[in-house]
């Protein structure tokens, strides 16, 4: 319950600087959401089961290890989360991917739905809910509701930065919910933004404004 998972690896710190820096253009924030993706999966992956099965090498009959429990399902908050689908992907290729269309109200910071489709058996697996950025919370907790309104049960939210005002909104709502993130900032700023965060990360990716 409550769990907070930090990936604090020297090669994620060190990206996730390159990607903060505002000289960094869309191409190298791109890749290196993408590159950090693929690094923090391997924590967010670690506890998946594993069963035996019978195999042939070359030389002999053996044992080995496949997964063995429920199907992935990655799930991306649009835009930013797009981002993070391709790092996932390449680790899990079978996963399905489902989207939850999201914006934030410039106005009230409270997130707008427009889109929502998700595997048919969403209820039977393990989803991954992926979104570069966790700032008041509000865009996690309506998907989540969303995800569990359609018979979601395992829901793990996987962040690249988080302020600790969205991390307290999620857990006081869904305190089962796992949250993975590289790094935990300081506070939001007079306009919700995370300080000292990276900014407008759809913006960056998309090379919008
Ligand atoms: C960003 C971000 C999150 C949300 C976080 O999306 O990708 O979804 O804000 O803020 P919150 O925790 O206060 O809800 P945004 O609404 O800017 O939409 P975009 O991805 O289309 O740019
Ligand atoms: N959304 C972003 O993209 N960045 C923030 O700092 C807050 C919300």
């Amino acid at each position: 319950m409550n769990r907070v998972i930090v990936a604090e690896h020297p090669l994620i710190q060190h990206k996730l600087t390159l990607m903060r820096m505002k000289d960094t253009g869309s191409k190298d924030f791109r890749e290196l959401l993408t590159e950090i993706t693929m690094l923090m999966g391997y924590e967010v992956t670690k506890d998946l089961p594993l069963s035996e099965i019978e195999i042939e090498t070359p030389v002999v009959k053996t044992k080995s290890k496949v997964l063995s429990g429920k199907k992935l399902a990655i799930v991306p908050i649009l835009r930013a989360g797009i981002g993070m689908v391709d790092g996932f992907i390449s680790l899990i290729p079978a996963a399905k991917v489902g989207h939850i269309g999201l914006y934030r109200d410039p106005e009230t910071c409270k997130p707008v739905e427009y889109y929502c489709k998700l595997p048919q058996d969403i209820g039977e697996r393990e989803v991954l809910l992926v979104d570069p950025m966790l700032a008041t919370g509000g865009s996690a907790t309506a998907a989540i509701e969303l995800l569990r309104e359609k018979g979601a049960k395992n829901i793990r939210m996987i962040n690249l930065v988080a302020a600790p005002e969205g991390i307290e909104e999620v857990h006081s709502k869904y305190p089962d919910v796992d949250i993975y993130v590289a790094a935990v900032d300081e506070k939001l700023n007079d306009h919700k933004y995370i300080i000292p965060g990276l900014g407008d990360a759809g913006d960056r990716l998309f090379g919008t404004k």
